[in-house]
């Protein structure tokens, strides 16, 4: 059978917190050693040939945690940056970003800018942090604008088709695998239009934990699905 590409890797990040007290220590510690995965994990998804790949670090509903920890989430984009610039550019990983970052700290809102920046040129695997992302955000976002181009006669109603919609999305790249860590099976409000059609892929290991090893078995798993898109079965 022919091998369905992988395009678009996104995954839920999780179990960060529930890693740090199974070992007695802070949860913040748990989202410091969860950044270490992301850029090993980016590295190894990108040598596989994965053009793109989200990670959703922060969702709309994550500011009901406790400040002291919000606070050290949004520390990270600055240690990242500096833990993690020269292997963004030998790897020629470019920074992406969804949600709305406007709401965050300036030093945060700068270390993310200045990632992004600096990495603008480069031409390898996009990895796109999902930060104060929630997709009814999104959507209600994408429905507004479409709305006013509607009111003011810019846009006839019959011309708002799945591509129009996606052009007032904040990324619209069909995801081919989703991947979500830590035994949770549920979506938590990421990405829902663009994983339509996605295989997904739950895994009790906590994402601290979360390997090379760990990757390639979601990656062969996904190989083993048969992606039907409503059709019928593809024998090629
Ligand atoms: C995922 O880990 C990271 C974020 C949501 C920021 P959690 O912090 O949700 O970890 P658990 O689910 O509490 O173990
Ligand atoms: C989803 O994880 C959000 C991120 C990974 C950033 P949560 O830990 O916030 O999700 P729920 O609350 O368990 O659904
Ligand atoms: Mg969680």
């Amino acid at each position: 059978m022919e091998k369905k590409k992988l395009n678009h890797l996104a995954i839920i990040l999780d179990g960060n917190g529930r890693w740090a007290q199974a070992r007695n220590l802070p949860r913040f510690k748990g989202h410091y050693e969860g950044g270490k995965r992301v850029k090993e994990i980016a590295i190894a998804a990108s040598l596989k040939g994965i053009k793109r790949m989200s990670v959703y670090a922060f969702s709309t509903e994550n500011w009901k945690r406790p400040t002291s920890e919000i606070d050290y989430i949004f520390k990270l984009p600055r240690l990242f940056l500096d833990m993690y610039l020269s292997d963004l550019m030998k790897y020629q990983i470019k920074i992406e970003c969804i949600g709305d970052i406007s709401q965050v700290s300036s030093n945060a809102k700068k270390a993310i800018n200045d990632c992004i920046e600096k990495t603008k040129n480069n031409t390898g695997m996009v990895l796109c942090f999902a930060l104060n992302y929630g997709s009814y955000q999104e959507i209600i976002n994408a429905t507004r604008n479409i709305a006013s181009l509607v009111k003011e006669d810019k846009l006839n109603i019959e011309d708002i088709t799945k591509e129009t919609f996606e052009e007032y999305l904040m990324d619209s790249t069909p995801v081919d695998l989703l991947i979500r860590t830590s035994g949770e099976q549920r979506i938590s409000n990421f990405l829902l239009w663009q994983i339509a059609y996605s295989e997904i892929y739950f895994t009790n290991v906590m994402w601290p934990d979360f390997n090379e090893e760990e990757l390639d078995k979601a990656i062969a798993n996904y190989y083993q699905r048969d992606r039907r898109f409503g059709g019928i079965k593809n024998e090629k």
